[in-house]
């Protein structure tokens, strides 16, 4: 029975070899959780023999990732703003950079805000805000069930399922007419990858990724451009709409946010790789 560090090297060889670039990190991540140890744990007893019954799991994790299968869809989790989500294929993985836009309305949303979450899939930016913002007023919307499911999942297991309102709905469809004009935020990452590039992503996005939480249409708008009508009715007098999109779409966006109605204010923000990738807007007062 191999080592720890004879079975991460065979491991990362073979994930190497099906064009993964973080062939030893991935590795390790997935030996990690088959022993349930830390990476850490794995450098300090790496001359530890893994048990048979372990070693079977590892290679099947190491076999799904070889397959282009996300690391997290393996093991079934994601860290997201420093809080463990549960993900699986109904749903998209959390990205880092998304945490930017989630961040920045924490730092600005004051007490007792009322929050739309639209498209909320796993729940990622929904249940980070509930624990983040504890007075906070949360809705959740997604149009998928089986995406709401896990999000409810998340926000029960983080101890916030009390102060999120979980909806199925298209767009703000469903938002009772009672909030019209009483909403301090909407936030929103609905799919926005034109339909013609959604095939040319890493297979990892493009074959397990569900497609509903990608494809946004001809030129990726579609979603947002039905959004932001609703939204200016839905949202109080000086609340935000803060958008996350794709590179090279600030200019198709904003287009979509006339000054006429919407005011001057409207902010592009980066990611952490500098790339346009949120417009955050405040209805004029
Ligand atoms: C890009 S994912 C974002 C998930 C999550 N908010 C995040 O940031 O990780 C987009 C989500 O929008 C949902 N969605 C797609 N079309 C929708 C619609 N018309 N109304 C509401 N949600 C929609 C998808 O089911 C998916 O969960």
């Amino acid at each position: 029975m191999p080592t720890v560090r004879e079975a991460l090297a065979e491991a990362a060889q073979v994930l190497r070899s099906s064009g993964i670039d973080t062939a030893r990190l991935d590795a390790e991540v997935l030996l990690a959780f088959v022993l349930k140890v830390s990476r850490t744990d794995l450098y300090v007893k790496n001359d530890r023999v893994i048990p048979n019954n372990k070693l079977r799991e590892f290679l099947a994790a190491v076999a799904r990732r070889s397959r282009r299968e996300p690391v997290a869809y393996i093991t079934g989790e994601k860290e997201f703003m420093s809080l463990p989500f549960l993900v699986n294929r109904k749903v998209l993985i959390p990205r880092p950079e998304t945490e930017v836009l989630v961040e920045w309305v924490i730092e600005r949303a004051g007490d007792s805000q009322v929050i739309v979450d639209v498209g909320t899939g796993s729940g990622a930016i929904a249940v980070s805000l509930a624990t983040y913002l504890p007075k906070a007023r949360i809705w959740a919307v997604d149009i998928s069930d089986a995406a709401l499911e896990v999000a409810r999942e998340n926000a029960a297991r983080l101890g916030v399922r009390e102060r999120i309102q979980f909806l199925n709905s298209s767009l703000l469809d469903g938002i009772p007419a009672g909030l019209d004009g009483k909403v301090d935020w909407i936030i929103a990452n609905l799919p926005y990858i034109p339909s013609a590039e959604v095939s040319w992503l890493q297979p990892e996005v493009s074959q397990y990724e569900p497609h509903t939480a990608l494809d946004g249409g001809g030129d990726g708008l579609y979603l947002y451009r039905e959004l932001v009508i609703r939204a200016y009715e839905v949202l109080a007098t000086g609340g935000w709409l803060c958008l996350e999109m794709g590179t090279g779409q600030t200019e198709g966006l904003t287009k979509l946010l006339p000054e006429e109605r919407w005011g001057e204010g409207i902010q592009v923000l980066q990611d952490y790789a500098g790339l346009d990738r949120f417009i955050v807007i405040r209805k004029k007062t």
